[in-house]
């Protein structure tokens, strides 16, 4: 399939581009490089050319989602799209706290204006980055796809929630209006990415202190940062510390190209959990780290962050059952590759 992928320079993006052309489907990007720098798709070319030598460029436009004329362009270039499969958008959770209105404006208005054009060009398809986060503090753990979506405690959370009510509203019109050609809109809620290429090559570049987890406790095991502040140890879960459902971006990766296959079928509008279905710990997950790369992470006990949840993981069994996807790493391939990336590239992509 010939598939735009907007976003595809960032961190998931990335990764998802190199399982998109070893499956053998075209890929143009299109990314503003607001978080993200051009080398991540040298990188991923030089990563996919070792086993499709005949892949020679990744076309990329440097293109703003609200910057219509620009965007039309890319279709006009491109030929027919597919699918689009939807990354941009500015993704800081404490930052949007500060900077609404620039979140709203980047996430909904770029998407809106993706649509448009989209739509304008016969491309109906599209596969979108969502979040756990849109359950918001969940009832019933494991989540299911059926949970209700929550309150989101940040503006972030809510451009996902608003964006999937969006895309999901343009499948219903297209069938009450017995559209020949409906939306197929894929909504795919990612659980807590973590992890790189196991090449080394491509991984998570954050700007400035990282905000999670695992970039932080690479950096403070690469000798960046002093040491890991652990937010709360009086949660209700076994170790008193938050537990979280994390996945690896490769197998992340490959999820989307499960979800492809189901667009081809014309699935509709459909909802996945993309995680493992198994929680661990902040204790857990730094211990894991300490034995997968036998380093030592020094931690203290802080004070809860504020929004933050005791538990949240996925049931992913829909995913298994309707896409025939699973996670197939588990939390040491995890850590040992998040800390290959951050050795091999301390500075990320900026040497
Ligand atoms: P990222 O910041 O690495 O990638 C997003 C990319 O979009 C960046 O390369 C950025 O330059 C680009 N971009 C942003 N606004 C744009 C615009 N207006 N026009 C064109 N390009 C634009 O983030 P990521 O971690 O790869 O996340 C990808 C998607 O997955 C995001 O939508 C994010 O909200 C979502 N998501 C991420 C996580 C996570 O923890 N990383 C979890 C759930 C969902
Ligand atoms: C994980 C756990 C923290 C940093 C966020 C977004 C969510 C999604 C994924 C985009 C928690 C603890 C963290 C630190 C810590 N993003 N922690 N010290 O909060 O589950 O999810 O990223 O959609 O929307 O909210 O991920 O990695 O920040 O935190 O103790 O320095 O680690 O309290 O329990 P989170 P995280």
């Amino acid at each position: 399939m010939n598939i735009l992928v907007t976003g595809g320079a960032g961190y998931i993006g990335s990764h998802t581009v190199v399982e998109l052309l070893l499956a053998g489907h075209g890929v143009v990007v299109v990314d503003n490089l607001s978080n993200a720098s051009e080398e991540s798709l040298r990188r991923v070319l030089e990563i996919v050319r070792k086993d499709r030598p005949d892949v020679k460029e990744i076309p990329f436009y440097n293109v703003d989602l609200r910057d219509r004329a620009g965007l039309e362009k890319v279709f006009d270039r491109s030929g027919a799209f597919d699918c689009c499969i939807h990354f941009a958008g500015l993704k800081a959770v404490g930052e949007s706290v500060l900077k609404p209105w620039e979140y709203y404006d980047n996430n909904i208005n770029g998407t809106l204006t993706l649509l448009d054009v989209m739509r304008k060009h016969g491309c109906k398809s599209i596969i979108f980055s969502s979040s756990a986060t849109v359950y918001g503090d969940p009832a019933v753990i494991p989540i299911t796809e059926e949970c209700p979506k929550g309150q989101c405690t940040n503006p972030y959370g809510w451009t996902k929630s608003m964006l999937e009510q969006i895309m999901s509203d343009l499948h219903t019109a297209d069938v009450k209006n017995n559209d020949a050609h409906p939306w197929n809109v894929v909504l795919l809620r990612y659980f807590n990415p973590i992890g790189a290429h196991p090449s080394g090559r491509i991984g998570e570049d954050p700007n400035g202190i990282p905000n999670n987890l695992m970039p932080y406790i690479t950096q403070v095991a690469v000798g960046k940062l002093k040491q890991l502040n652990v937010f709360g140890n009086d949660y209700d879960t076994p170790d008193g510390t938050g537990v979280r459902d994390y996945i690896h971006v490769v197998d992340l990766a490959r999820g989307h190209v499960k979800a492809l296959a189901a667009v081809e079928k014309n699935c509709g509008l459909a909802v996945y959990n993309l995680g493992t279905g198994r929680g661990y710990s902040v204790l857990e997950v730094v211990h894991a780290f300490e034995k997968a790369n036998d380093l030592k992470v020094p931690y203290e006990i802080k004070p809860r962050r504020p929004g933050d949840i005791a538990t949240c993981y996925s049931s992913p069994e829909k995913a298994k059952r309707e896409l025939g996807w699973e996670a197939e790493y588990g939390i040491e391939e995890m850590c040992r590759d998040s800390w290959n990336w951050q050795k091999n590239n301390p500075n990320g992509y900026k040497e």
